[in-house]
């Protein structure tokens, strides 16, 4: 039985949808997730929604959430087509790729990240690297307030453009700062209602505004990338590659004549920027939620320095392999990650086939979005979902523990590409600007007056504010 013959399918229950706009009425677009949390309330775990004409199954909770993405893997396991990407991408890179040219841009993307340090020393070491320039820049303010923003998506870039390019940037480059200036204003722009408008009627084709900036940013990357492309061409040395653009341009080389090869110029172009954008703003993002909550809980900041200063030589940065020796630190960490949820939606899924789901038959190629705020905020595994809590983390004796429903980088066949990496980058940086820090609201300003709300965008961002960094020693 399958329910491609119309008949037989049967979607889960939602709110009724009206003429034209299905259910926008009950949407805030300007925070969806929300929306979908209150829906989930009433609906339950799995429901209908329809924005616009755009039909849509969301799953909410863990346990329907995991059944989903892991014991459904195949039949969940395939990337939504979302008419904004598809009008940047035409379908290559990885994030919003299909079928068999995703799985060689998967497979080669993981292999090509190892292969230059993720996981390894080398990219430790170069991760410690950047935190000194990074720890020079926050000294340099002299105690005095400063905006986290540009200078932490520069650092935690300067992470995924070495593995990309083999450099690095100086803060002060005005190439990078306007690459990720574009970059800052498209993840901004990519959750905007205006966005999401195009997305649910693109056949009406609103192609000014926010979606209209979308397009010309994404031009301008574009022509960015294919410079560092050219100049990788006239230096390229197959002895001698520097990173991910060389690794792609030599399997260019090696299957020159398969003219069926994926490894052609167009991957090579989206390949790069999902790396780059995808790399960039959800880590430095969870580095500034991770400062902004310590400036909230100056005794939370505090008995992380007191561990630090127990396990690590006087003078000496904390390493990966400090890990294990710091449970406290290490529930910190992950309780910003689960705090401050910046991938609120996950990235919209879709069936690959006609699928059999707690007694729906749920159609081939329809939109899924798994809720991963409820996964993050479930109230059956977390004792304090809306509270920052690290003991979310620690069992009685004070040990690091694990929790199941600890997914912000979602799983299953499509789930995050970088979590390695990233897991490597929010120790290194944030433990490591513990170590030499001490972070403060601006003078004068009550940590009652800092505001935890997120700013909408494709990722939940902090609010604008400032920081002073008072160095400890
Ligand atoms: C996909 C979260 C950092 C590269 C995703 C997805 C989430 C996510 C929720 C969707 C997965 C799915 O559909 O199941 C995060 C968070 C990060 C982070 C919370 C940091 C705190 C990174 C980094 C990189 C990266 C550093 C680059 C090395 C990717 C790629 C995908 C992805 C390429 C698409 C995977 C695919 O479609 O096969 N990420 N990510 N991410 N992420 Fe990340």
């Amino acid at each position: 039985l399958t329910c491609s013959k119309k008949s037989i399918c049967s979607l889960p229950p939602g709110p009724p949808p009206l003429p034209l706009i299905g259910n926008l009425n009950v949407v805030d677009l300007k925070k969806p997730f929300q929306s979908l949390m209150e829906l989930s309330e009433k609906y339950g775990n799995i429901f209908t929604v329809h924005f616009g004409p755009r039909k849509t199954v969301v799953l909410a909770g863990y346990e329907t959430i995991k059944d989903a993405l892991l014991n459904h893997a195949e039949e969940f396991g395939e990337r939504a087509e979302i008419p904004i990407f598809r009008k940047t991408t035409h379908g290559n890179g990885i994030v919003f790729s299909h079928g068999e040219l995703w799985k060689t841009m998967r497979r080669f993307t993981l292999s090509t990240l190892r292969d230059f340090g993720v996981g390894k020393k080398t990219i430790e070491v170069r991760i410690l690297d950047e935190l000194n320039f990074l720890i020079n820049y926050f000294e340099s303010h002299q105690e005095k307030p400063f905006d986290t923003t540009v200078i932490l998506n520069s650092a935690v870039s300067n992470v995924i453009c070495s593995i990309l390019f083999g450099e690095r940037f100086e803060y002060e480059d005005p190439i990078f700062l306007a690459l990720l200036k574009l970059l800052n204003e498209n993840t901004k722009l990519l959750g905007s209602p205006m966005v999401q408008l195009y997305n649910f009627y693109p056949s009406l084709g609103f192609l000014f505004g926010a979606p209209r900036t979308v397009l010309r940013n994404v031009d301008e990357l574009n022509a960015f990338l294919e410079k560092f492309f050219k100049e990788h061409r006239q230096k390229f040395n197959e002895n001698n590659l520097t990173g991910f653009v060389d690794a792609f341009l030599m399997k260019q080389q090696q299957e020159s004549r398969n003219s069926h090869t994926h490894f052609h110029n167009k991957n090579l172009l989206f390949s790069t920027l999902d790396l780059f954008a995808a790399g960039t703003e959800t880590t430095s993002t969870t580095v500034r939620w991770g400062l902004l909550l310590m400036m909230k809980y100056p005794e939370i900041q505090r008995r992380i320095q007191e561990e630090m200063d127990q396990v690590i030589e006087p003078g000496q940065m904390p390493m990966l392999e400090d890990r294990k020796k710091l449970p406290y630190t290490d529930a910190v960490i992950h309780e910003i990650q689960r705090f401050s949820n910046i991938v609120p939606m996950s990235v919209s899924r879709s069936t690959s086939t006609d699928v059999n789901f707690k007694g729906y038959m749920i159609p081939k190629g329809i939109e899924v979005i798994p809720l991963l705020t409820s996964v993050l905020k479930d109230k059956s595994h977390w004792e304090t979902p809306d509270q920052f809590n690290p003991s979310h983390f620690l069992d009685a004796d004070g040990s690091f523990t694990r929790k199941e429903a600890f997914i912000p980088f979602s799983i299953g066949r499509r789930a995050c590409v970088g979590e390695g990496l990233a897991k490597m980058e929010l120790f290194l940086f944030f433990a490591g600007l513990l170590r030499k820090f001490i972070f403060q609201p601006p003078p004068g300003m009550a940590k009652a007056d800092l505001d935890l709300t997120a700013d909408v965008g494709f990722i939940l961002n902090p609010m604008s504010h400032l920081i002073c960094a008072v160095p400890r020693e």
